[in-house]
C-alpha cells in the first residue's frame, strides 16, 4: 500500500540522516500548491534529538530520492514532497491486475457480527434499518479484508412481547386449539399473517400498559411459554415463522444477508443451567424476589444497575438471553470478537451484559472481545426519530417503497438510454433508491444522528448514492463507446495534468480507506473516499477529451485509468452494500 511504502521510505531517509529508527509518517498535504504530501516527523523528533526541526527536515530532505519529487522544507520543519509522475503511473497501473487495488489482507480473526435484530410480530423500524445497513457494510468490509465472518440476525423472539401477543390472541380467539391442554396435533388454520400480528402487537402492548390484570396475564403467558406449554409453543412457532418470512423478504430486497438466523429463543435450553450455575457460584444474587448479577463498579461515572437475570415470576429478560447467547456463541463458533451493531440507546444494556458475561466466566481472559457499535437515530424534520405522516413508526417496507418511488421520479427527469425497457427501468429505480438510502445512512459517522431528507438523498448531484452510481455508469459508457470505436486500453503513461495526477493519488488511497472503515468500525471513511474519487474523476473527464485524444498511447492510458476508476468505485460501493445499475 502506498502509505506503508512512503512511511518506510521516509524512515529510511531519517536513518540515513543519522536519526536511527524513526516512525516517520507521510500525510496528504494541506498545501497542494507546494506538494502532494507532507511529513511532520522532524517536529516531533526535535526535542529528543535536541536539534532545530528545520535542520532535521533539511538533512532528511537531502536523502529523499526517486520516487520523491519536488522535495522542499517549509515553515518550522515540514517536509513537502510529491511523487514522480512515472511512479504514479506504474503504481496506479498495477491495479489493472490487482483485484484488491492495493488493499492489504489482515491477520484473519473469527468475527461474529450481531446486527439487524428484528423482533417477531413487530415491523422493522428505522433503527433496524440503520443496523442492517451499517452491519451489512461492516460484514462486507471484514470479509474483503480476509476476516472469517459469521453474521447473525439475532431475532427478538423470546421475551414478554411474545407473552403479550399470545395472551391477546387467546383473548380474541379462545377456541383455537393452541389453548387446549396438550395443544394442536397438526397445522392449524388460524388466519395468522404478519399484518395481523403487526396490528395485534401495539394493541396488546397498549392493553398491558393500561390494565394491570392484562399485564399479569401476559406475564403468566410468557412464563408458560418459556417453561414449555406445548400449545403456546405451537402458536409461538407460527408467529416466528410468519414473521421471519416477512423479515427475510424485506432484508432480501435490501440486499442484506446473514449466515445465521438465530434468535433469543435458541438459547432457551441453556438458561436454566446458566442460572443455576451463576447462583451456585455466587455470581447471581437474590434481590427482592428476583435474581440479579451486580455489575456496578466503584469508578463508574454513572451508576450501572445490576443485570436482571430472572424476575420474581420466573421469567427471563433480554439481558439473560444476551449473556446466554454469548456462551452459546463461544461454544459453537469460538469467535475472537463479537460486534453488536445496535442503537446507541442500548448502551447501558450492553455494559451490563458484557460485565455479567465476564463475571460469569463466559468471557475468559478478554476473549471474545465484545464491542457495542452504537448508532444514532434517523430523525424527521422535527428532530425526533423519523415517523410516518400519521405519527406511526416508519416501517422498513414503507421507507424502501418511498425511496424507490422517489428514484423513479428522478429517473423521469433525466434522459435515459432510448432502448431501456420498463423492466430495466424498474431495476434501475430500485438500485438507485437503495443507493440513496444506504449512502445517506453510511456517509455520516454511525454515532451521529441525521435528518431524513429524501430529496437531497436522491439527488444526482452532491455527496449521494445516486451521484456515485451515475459516475460508474458514465465511466462504463465511456468504455463502451471506446470499445465500439475499436479503442483498447493500454499501460498507464505518466500523467500530464493535475486532474490526472489527482485521480491517481485518490486511487492509491483505497486501501487506507478500507482499513480506516475497519479500524473505526465506521463505513463513512469509505463513503468519503468513493465520493472524492468520483469527484476527481469527473474533473479529469471534463478536462480531457479521452475519445478524441490523437496520441494513441495517451488515449489507451486514459482508457485504462477510466477502467481502474470504474472498478474501484464498484469495489468501494460493493463494500458499502450498494450496486450501481449497469446503465441508465
Ligand atoms: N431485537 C433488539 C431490538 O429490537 C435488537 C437486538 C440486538 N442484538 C442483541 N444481541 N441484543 O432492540
Amino acid at each position: 500500500m502506498i502509505w506503508t511504502y512512503l512511511n518506510e521510505k521516509l524512515a529510511e531517509a531519517f536513518a540515513a540522516a543519522g536519526y536511527g529508527e524513526v516512525p516517520a509518517v507521510a500525510e496528504r498535504s494541506r498545501r497542494p500548491d507546494v506538494g502532494q504530501f507532507q511529513c511532520n516527523t522532524a517536529m516531533t523528533l526535535a526535542k529528543a534529538a535536541r536539534q532545530a526541526p528545520v535542520a532535521i527536515a533539511n538533512q532528511v530532505a537531502g536523502k529523499l530520492e526517486f520516487p520523491f519529487d519536488r522535495v522542499s522544507v517549509a515553515g518550522p520543519g515540514f517536509i513537502n514532497f510529491s511523487l514522480a509522475d512515472e511512479f504514479l503511473a506504474s503504481e496506479t497501473g498495477a491495479f489493472l491486475h490487482d483485484p484488491r487495488h492495493g488493499c492489504p489482507a489482515v491477520e484473519p480473526l473469527r468475527l461474529m457480527l450481531d446486527f439487524g435484530g428484528p423482533n417477531v410480530a413487530k415491523r422493522m423500524h428505522v433503527g433496524h434499518i440503520r443496523s442492517s445497513i451499517i452491519g451489512d457494510s461492516l460484514q462486507r468490509c471484514c470479509r474483503f479484508l480476509g476476516h472469517d465472518v459469521v453474521s447473525d440476525v439475532h431475532l427478538g423472539d423470546w421475551g414478554l412481547p411474545m407473552g403479550m401477543l399470545v395472551a391477546e390472541i387467546r383473548r380474541r380467539w379462545p377456541e383455537l386449539p393452541y389453548f387446549t391442554p396438550g395443544g394442536p396435533d397438526g397445522p392449524v388454520d388460524d388466519g395468522i399473517t404478519v399484518d395481523l400480528l403487526n396490528k395485534l402487537y401495539p394493541e396488546a402492548s397498549g392493553r398491558c400498559k393500561a390494565d394491570p390484570a392484562a399485564l399479569e396475564e401476559a406475564k403468566q403467558a410468557t412464563t408458560a411459554l418459556q417453561t414449555g406449554d406445548p400449545g403456546l409453543r405451537a402458536l409461538w412457532r407460527r408467529m416466528v415463522d410468519v414473521s421471519v418470512e416477512a423479515v427475510r423478504a424485506d432484508l432480501g430486497l435490501m440486499g442484506v444477508s446473514f449466515d445465521l438466523w438465530e434468535g433469543e429463543s435458541d438459547v432457551r435450553d441453556r438458561l436454566d443451567g446458566m442460572i443455576e450455575r451463576l447462583t451456585a457460584s455466587g455470581v447471581a444474587e437474590r434481590s427482592e424476589g428476583a435474581l440479579v448479577v451486580p455489575v456496578g463498579r466503584d469508578d463508574d461515572a454513572e451508576p450501572v444497575p445490576p443485570l436482571m437475570l430472572m424476575k420474581g415470576d420466573g421469567s427471563v429478560t433480554y439481558g439473560t438471553t444476551d449473556v446466554a447467547t454469548i456462551e452459546h456463541r463461544v461454544e459453537k463458533y469460538a469467535p475472537d470478537t463479537i460486534w453488536y451493531v445496535v442503537d446507541q440507546r442500548q448502551r447501558l444494556h450492553f455494559v451490563q451484559v458484557f460485565r455479567a458475561a465476564e463475571a460469569a466466566g463466559v468471557v475468559e481472559a478478554g476473549r471474545p472481545v465484545l464491542e457495542h457499535l452504537g448508532f444514532g437515530t434517523m430523525n424527521g424534520p422535527d428532530g425526533k426519530p423519523f415517523k410516518t405522516r400519521s405519527g406511526e413508526v416508519m416501517s422498513l417496507r414503507s421507507l424502501l417503497e418511498m425511496t424507490i418511488d422517489e428514484a423513479r421520479k428522478r429517473l423521469g427527469e433525466i434522459a435515459l438510454a432510448a432502448d431501456i425497457t420498463d423492466a430495466e427501468r424498474e431495476t434501475i429505480a430500485t438500485r438507485i433508491g437503495l443507493a440513496a438510502i444506504k449512502f445517506a445512512d453510511l456517509r455520516n459517522h454511525r454515532q451521529s444522528d441525521y435528518v431524513f431528507d429524501l430529496a437531497q438523498f436522491s439527488s444526482f448531484e452532491g455527496k449521494t448514492g445516486p451521484y456515485l452510481c451515475y459516475s460508474i455508469v458514465r465511466s462504463r459508457s465511456i468504455l463502451a463507446k471506446a470499445a465500439a470505436a475499436g479503442f483498447a486500453g493500454g499501460g498507464l503513461v505518466a500523467p500530464r495534468s493535475d486532474e490526472e495526477r489527482d485521480v491517481c493519488l485518490r486511487l492509491l488511497d483505497f486501501g487506507r480507506a478500507v482499513l480506516a472503515t475497519y479500524e473505526r468500525r465506521a463505513p463513512n471513511a469509505l463513503c468519503e473516499h468513493a465520493f472524492e474519487l468520483a469527484q476527481s474523476f469527473n474533473a479529469f473527464y471534463h478536462a480531457h477529451h479521452i475519445l478524441s485524444e490523437e496520441d494513441a498511447a495517451r488515449r489507451a492510458s486514459m482508457l485504462s485509468l477510466t477502467r481502474i476508476v470504474c472498478d474501484q468505485l464498484v469495489l468501494a460501493l460493493g463494500i458499502l452494500g450498494i450496486e450501481a445499475p449497469e446503465r441508465m
